[in-house]
């Protein structure tokens, strides 16, 4: 007899293509860890309550550890993975019984695959947070801070709308991403945390009349609590769109970070230098270094929203309960997982090879009156309300346009004492970008005070851990 057939109720065949279109193990064997952890856990509860011997259990948990070595090292090669047996809950249970014999047929004992996979997908989800996302942000922010480290203090104009605003330090910007990647970090990692609820022990949507101890298996599997009920239990899936929005949230900064640096890269800013490996050629034009490592994380966030949307979609007709349409949800939690991981690992990588090209940032800093706003500040210190200061520079910028010379601080004291008489010579200090950015007081600030502080916070942080 064929190894499935334990699960069949009626002798009927399959359609093959039925059977094909039904099965998910192409992508659902991804989660044979999380399974087998989940079945040793309900096991051990079984053997405990009394429902199988202490034999079934030994039996039991032997043979699922040598399917695990074995689907370890030959992964979706695995031979047991059939599409007749449609699902990983099948192929490994059909697996064990072959293996195992009558204990194996034992293990599903009230328990459905409606509780079993809503398990393993949470359990999955933790796992790949703690295993993957999570250290991979860390490499990123990491990365960030080593920049920091050697480029920081490099002065270089913030843009608001992409016009030139104010005069910042590259640490500055660069701890904006840092933040905004911390902030995706912590994200990511709350979806774990939320995770309170054990679904096992819910059955297929009612409970079971079986003895099963829920909190035995929560304990064991890293749950506070039980699902309070059994139809929501199997019928949500909130920790997968937790993660996929976590995800897609990660995704739009990496793909905000590629844009900024993209334009950065480009001959018209020439503010970075992308290490050669991270650029490629044109097959026709021989003087090109296109940045398209970035624009592939870029453009990859579009897949990730897309997977929110597909499982948020699916999501939105289904009657309470379990219903087949949730299997597709692993293929959207898979695929935004894997973009994403390979996204990150790749701008660690582009984070490490760049550079700040100082001088040429340094010959462009004189353009765009970025002082204009510390000339303001300038004037409120010598007691001019903030909106007459405000109108006076305005004035002073077309002066020094009139006059061709392009920059405040080219413009003479008697040019300034013109437009306010309260201007002394001590206003050149407060002029050019190198003065500016030493002026920042503000908490947080993006010039050279607010970057020396973080870098020494981050230090410490990271010297306490
Ligand atoms: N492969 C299914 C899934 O991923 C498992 C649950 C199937 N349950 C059922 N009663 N057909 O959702």
């Amino acid at each position: 007899s064929k190894p499935w057939e334990h699960a069949k109720s009626s002798g009927s065949e399959t359609d093959p293509l039925a059977a094909r279109f039904v099965s998910s193990i192409d992508y659902d064997w991804r989660l044979y860890k999380q399974d087998i952890r989940g079945s040793i856990a309900h096991a051990t509860m079984l053997e405990q309550v009394g429902l199988i011997t202490a034999g079934d259990l030994e039996a039991i948990e032997a043979g699922l550890r040598a399917i695990e070595s074995e689907i370890d090292e030959r992964g979706r090669g695995w031979p047991g993975f059939t599409y007749e047996l449609e699902d990983i809950h099948m192929c490994v249970e059909a697996a064990l019984i072959e293996r195992v014999g009558e204990p194996g047929r034992k293990l599903h004992t009230g328990r459905s695959r409606n509780d079993q996979v809503a398990l393993d997908l949470m359990l999955w989800v933790r796992d790949a947070i703690e295993e993957r996302v999570t250290p991979l942000l860390d490499a990123l922010t990491d990365g960030l801070v080593a920049l920091a480290e050697r480029d920081g203090a490099i002065v270089m104009p913030s843009y608001t709308h992409l016009q030139r605003a104010q005069p910042i330090v590259v640490g500055g910007e660069l701890f904006a991403w840092h933040e905004a990647f911390v902030r995706a970090g912590q994200r990511v990692a709350q979806v774990g945390v939320d995770m309170y609820h054990s679904p096992l022990g819910s059955g297929a949507v009612a409970g079971t009349s079986l003895p099963l101890n829920r909190d035995m298996t929560a304990e064991a599997l890293d749950f506070p609590l039980n699902a309070s009920s059994s139809i929501d239990a199997t019928a949500n899936r909130d920790a997968a769109v937790d993660f996929v929005y976590a995800l897609s949230m990660t995704a739009m900064t990496l793909s905000r970070w590629a844009e900024q640096w993209i334009i950065y890269a480009s001959t018209e800013f020439g503010f970075i230098k992308l290490d050669d490996a991270y650029t490629t050629g044109s097959s026709m034009m021989p003087q090109k270094q296109n940045p398209d490592m970035l624009e592939l994380i870029r453009g990859k966030c579009g897949a990730v929203y897309g997977s929110l949307v597909a499982l948020l979609t699916t999501l939105k007709g289904l009657p309470i309960a379990y219903n087949r349409d949730l299997q597709e949800d692993k293929k959207h939690v898979f695929r935004a997982f894997d973009d994403v991981c390979d996204c990150l690992e790749m701008a660690a990588k582009i984070v490490a090879g760049t550079t700040f090209q100082k001088e040429r940032i340094a010959s462009t800093l004189d353009r765009g009156y970025l002082d204009a706003t510390s000339l303001a500040d300038y004037l409120v210190t010598k007691g001019v309300p903030f909106r007459t200061a405000h109108q006076v520079v305005g004035r002073l910028v077309q002066v020094s346009e009139e006059r061709g010379l392009g920059a405040l601080g080219k413009l003479s004291l008697e040019q300034f004492r013109a437009e306010s008489e309260l201007v002394e010579a001590d206003v050149f200090d407060w002029l050019g970008a190198e003065n500016v950015v030493k002026r920042y007081q503000s908490d947080g600030n993006a010039g050279l005070s607010g970057f020396v502080s973080l870098l020494e916070w981050v230090r410490s942080e990271g010297a306490a851990e």
